[in-house]
């Protein structure tokens, strides 16, 4: 087995291709292994088959593997971006209308709503996604174009775009996510029309990137707020610390402390088969397969982070 290196910034370009070469022989082995989800119709339209990985150093080096360049639905890795454009607008008065702690409870429950007087856990489930998207929209003049212009910026990607299909998919079945915005309203914890705020939400979650994408676009995260692909301080260094500690601890919904054991990064995902993570200090990451474990995270993309921290000594614990 591969001795982890003592100081992680001591791997070199040929370390981290060898690591993304094994990992994606060891994860084609297994392909078959996830479900995709059939309760967004366009998502479970997508071939199993394919995986791909891609690092994004501060230096602007990119390391890629794989499916890196095949763009896939973002779904909640987009929840990582709002709240940064939500803590932006609002800074800490964020957390008076959505609480930072896990859920222990999947991303689409609403079971704590009512007992936690409409206040959701977390920004990543989808009731506190909502409320984030909410607070988005009432802070900036065009929302989706101010959102749509952050990707591409911190993606260098100027296609970036959304994808109308799943748009639509998610329109038609999503309406659990109806119910959860029409309960929060009433509770008062939302200002805009709920259509609006599904609107939105939808929009985000539609988002269509690669991994490469996503990659340099969670980068930020990982040096103190600073963008390497726009050259934009993004956030703060103590709102770089606070997003990544938001991902740790809820990033994966119910599956945070296996995330923490196995990976131990903090990490965002997407039914869509997307997960990003952030090495503090050292790289943003996006690994993306689109067959899911039961908890709706990328079964695979899951083991290609569990071996890339093992592999590279970089987990945070
Ligand atoms: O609202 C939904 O259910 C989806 N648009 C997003 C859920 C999601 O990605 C959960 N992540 N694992």
């Amino acid at each position: 087995m591969r001795k982890p290196p003592q100081n992680p910034h001591d791997l070199n370009r040929h370390d981290l291709d060898d690591i993304l070469g094994t990992i994606n022989e060891e994860v084609r082995q297994r392909f078959g292994e996830g479900k995709l989800p059939d309760y967004i119709p366009s998502l479970a339209d997508v071939p199993e088959d394919r995986f791909g990985m891609a690092l994004a150093l501060p230096d602007g080096r990119i390391h890629a593997v794989g499916n890196a360049r095949d763009p896939f639905s973002i779904q909640s890795v987009s929840k990582v971006f709002t709240l940064t454009l939500a803590m932006s607008a609002v800074g800490d008065e964020l957390w008076k209308r959505v609480d930072r702690e896990p859920s222990g409870d999947p991303f689409n429950s609403l079971v704590q709503l009512e007992y936690e007087k409409g206040i959701p856990r977390n920004p990543f489930m989808n009731a506190g996604a909502l409320v984030t998207a909410d607070v988005v929209l009432s802070s900036y003049a065009d929302a989706e174009a101010t959102l749509l212009e952050f990707m591409r910026a911190r993606s260098g990607n100027p296609e970036v775009g959304t994808d109308e299909v799943v748009a639509k998919s998610e329109r038609e079945s999503g309406h659990r996510n109806v119910a959860m915005a029409n309960f929060i309203r009433s509770y008062g914890n939302l200002d805009n029309d709920v259509d609006a705020v599904l609107g939105f939400y939808y929009l985000q979650c539609s988002l269509r990137m690669d991994c490469v994408d996503l990659a340099r676009s969670v980068q930020y995260l990982a040096d103190a707020g600073h963008c390497a692909t726009s050259d934009v301080q993004v956030t703060s260094a103590e709102g770089a610390t606070r997003i990544n500690s938001v991902m740790m601890t809820a990033g994966t919904y119910d599956a945070a402390g296996d995330f923490a054991y196995y990976v131990g990064l903090p990490a965002k995902s997407g039914v869509g088969g997307g997960i990003v993570a952030v090495v503090p200090h050292v790289m943003g990451v996006c690994v993306w397969s689109p067959g899911l474990d039961d908890k709706g995270n990328s079964l695979l993309g899951r083991y290609a982070l569990h071996r890339f921290t093992r592999m590279t000594g970089l987990s945070v614990f």
